[in-house]
């Protein structure tokens, strides 16, 4: 079998994804038709001509932007099915999805809006499509701790359904020592925790995340390449880490697909693992994040496996519920 055929048709684990991330173009046209919302773009292709991305922050404009157009249960519901339907199509079988209530409560929409949505829609796609789908509450890093503590008080009836705390948004000068109580409140009510950290960030953030947020995860953490010290810790440590190769190169964290520290970090012991962070705009899902990876690094086959069975390891699942994947 080719090294293709094996990543397409291995089952695979997405663990890096931002549900505002995944409304492809047509759908957020469509979207805002129904809601009457006004895009910035007057058509599908004026919005791709956007996707020329020069870094995270300008990234984020676009990407708040769009997601202007989620509004009612149904829109959470038909976005987080899409999404599934186009996953299950590269043999994803298990999923965790970051979404940002704070983007969309100060707009009007409820928590109980939602949640349905994402819910209703991963209890169909787990029942048809065979994909497992978890919600991680997605903090933004540029609003302050004390909305960050809010918004996880907001989501207790939901404690249950969503697996973890994380944090995304503009990196730079927000460093996770601003949310030491937030995560602090995560970890007391049991939830798992993960953090965007070393991105466009420096390794020191990664280093914050896990001294200070205690996180179980760290979300993109490429920077720690530029510690030694640091990724030994994070092997020692069995880290997970989710890189995110075609968002790199997109947002421009990386000069391409070859400079994806992944190899360095498989070498080094760490826990890699490969993931689509926002894959309408990033324009690859996660089996071309596979293959584009191999392709420029020039994987083995034994790294690709590592790399896919990683994607379960870092998983927020117990250890028997891992094992059953592998
Ligand atoms: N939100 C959506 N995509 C993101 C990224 N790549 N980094 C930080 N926050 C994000
Ligand atoms: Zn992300």
């Amino acid at each position: 079998m080719t090294l293709h055929k094996k990543i397409t048709s291995a089952p695979k684990a997405d663990l890096h994804v931002h549900l505002e991330g995944t409304i492809e173009a047509a759908m957020m046209f469509d979207l805002a038709a129904r809601n009457g919302v006004t895009l910035p773009w007057a058509s599908v292709a004026e919005l791709h001509a956007a996707f020329g991305f020069r870094n995270l922050p300008q990234f984020l404009e676009i990407f708040y932007a769009g997601l202007q157009v989620l509004r009612t249960e149904r829109d959470f519901f038909d976005v987080t099915y899409a999404f599934l339907k186009r996953s299950a199509a590269d043999n994803v079988v298990y999923t965790e999805i970051h979404f940002s209530p704070q983007g969309h409560l100060e707009r009007g929409v409820t928590w109980t809006e939602m949640m349905d949505g994402i819910l209703g829609a991963a209890t169909k796609a787990e029942r048809e499509l065979g994909i497992r789908a978890r919600p991680i509450l997605g903090l933004q890093r540029h609003r302050s701790e004390e909305d960050a503590l809010k918004v996880i008080d907001a989501a207790l009836p939901w404690k249950q359904d969503i697996v973890a705390l994380g944090m995304g948004g503009a990196e730079l000068g927000n460093p996770p020592s601003r949310f030491v109580n937030a995560y602090a409140r995560a970890r007391e009510l049991g939830w798992k925790c993960t953090c965007h950290a070393g991105e466009e960030g420096p390794h020191g953030y990664v280093t914050e995340a896990l001294d200070l947020l205690k996180v179980d995860r760290i979300d993109h953490g490429i920077r720690s390449i530029d510690n030694p010290a640091l990724v030994a810790r994070l092997a020692r440590e069995r880290m997970p880490l989710t890189v995110c190769p075609y968002s790199n190169v997109r947002l421009q964290a990386v000069p391409a697909l070859a400079s994806v520290p992944l190899i360095e970090l498989l070498d080094a012991g760490c826990l890699a693992t490969v993931n689509t962070d926002d894959p309408s705009y990033f324009e690859a899902y996660l089996n071309e994040n596979f293959l584009g990876t191999a392709r420029a690094l020039n994987l083995t086959e034994v790294q690709t496996r590592t790399l896919i069975e990683n994607g379960f390891k870092g998983a927020f699942l117990d250890e028997g519920q891992c094992t059953a994947y592998l």
